[in-house]
């Protein structure tokens, strides 16, 4: 029997137990299986991926089409996991049809179980409405790197009194228009907890420090495959770049060497097939 899935009921019977859960950033059918296979409780596709995967210098350029196509793909290997869409720019921004709209294409296009929005407090009438059509959501507060042009860059948020106030704000505005969860990225790990324990929806922490309920990190930053930054907040776990370069390597060097293909990867013929080729056809050796 399959394993149930994993679902906000899941998420608030495990915060009131107070055991964590986990998510994880990735992008593709593979990745999600293996995340799958380790125990992972939520997979986010995030659009981290226009950086980690699509090569962009930051994550606005991604379109809701390509969202989608990664969304499609870690769905169908998602048969226990919570599959989250990341709403890309301009997707939610520009009015709440469009908002709504475009959700609504995660989960009856993309199969995603739930999407996540990134902004505060003045986005609370297009949570609403994308709640109230049934969708679930996460508010991500915080580091919202859609917006980091007007924070001044990839930087930790809320590191003054002001800025830990207004980010509460915002968490209890998400909260209130119907968010099953707050995700908080790059948050000073007191200010993380001082907001967590005003909420009662479940916490996920992408840089904000042990309090939260659970705890998520890009996979490509946890298996060392994008190699342009490390935030503070995210640990690699193994190098998997390198192995993929040394492989690479090899081949390459077998190739040329004419090590490869040896006769282990090559299709044989019967002898009877060899001789009536020889006949008819010329040994190719002769024809050199
Ligand atoms: O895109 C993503 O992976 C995210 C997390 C960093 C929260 O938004």
């Amino acid at each position: 029997m399959k394993n149930e899935k994993f679902n906000i009921q899941k998420a608030q019977e495990l915060k009131k137990n107070g055991e964590k859960f986990t998510m994880l950033s990735v992008y593709d059918y593979p990745t999600a299986k293996y995340a799958e296979a380790a125990g992972i409780d939520a997979l986010l596709v995030g659009d981290s991926l226009a950086m980690t995967i699509l090569g962009h210098a930051d994550t606005v350029s991604v379109t809701m089409e390509e969202m989608l196509h990664h969304v499609k793909a870690v769905s169908r290997a998602a048969d226990r996991c919570m599959v989250v869409a990341d709403m890309p720019f301009m997707s939610y921004q520009t009015c709440v049809t469009d908002a709504v709209r475009n959700a609504g294409r995660f989960l009856k296009e993309g199969r995603a179980d739930a999407v996540k929005i990134e902004g505060g407090a003045a986005l609370s009438p297009t949570l609403q409405a994308i709640q109230e059509a049934g969708i679930p959501i996460i508010g991500h507060i915080g580091l919202t790197p859609q917006s980091a042009g007007q924070l001044g860059g990839l930087k930790v948020q809320g590191n003054s009194l002001k800025g830990a106030k207004k980010l509460l704000e915002d968490a209890l505005a998400f909260q209130n228009a119907g968010a099953f969860a707050i995700l908080m990225e790059c948050i000073p790990a007191k200010v993380a907890e001082f907001i967590h324990s005003n909420l009662e929806v479940p916490t996920i922490s992408y840089g904000a420090g042990q309090s939260c309920d659970a705890q998520g990190l890009v996979l490509a930053d946890v298996i060392g495959l994008f190699d342009k930054f490390l935030p503070k907040f995210s640990k690699r776990y193994a190098d998997i770049g390198a192995l993929i370069e040394k492989a690479i390597s090899e081949y390459k060097h077998e190739v040329v060497s004419e090590a490869f293909p040896s006769k282990d990867y090559e299709y044989g013929v019967s002898a009877d097939f060899a001789a009536l080729l020889d006949k008819e056809l010329g040994s190719s050796k002769e024809k050199k």
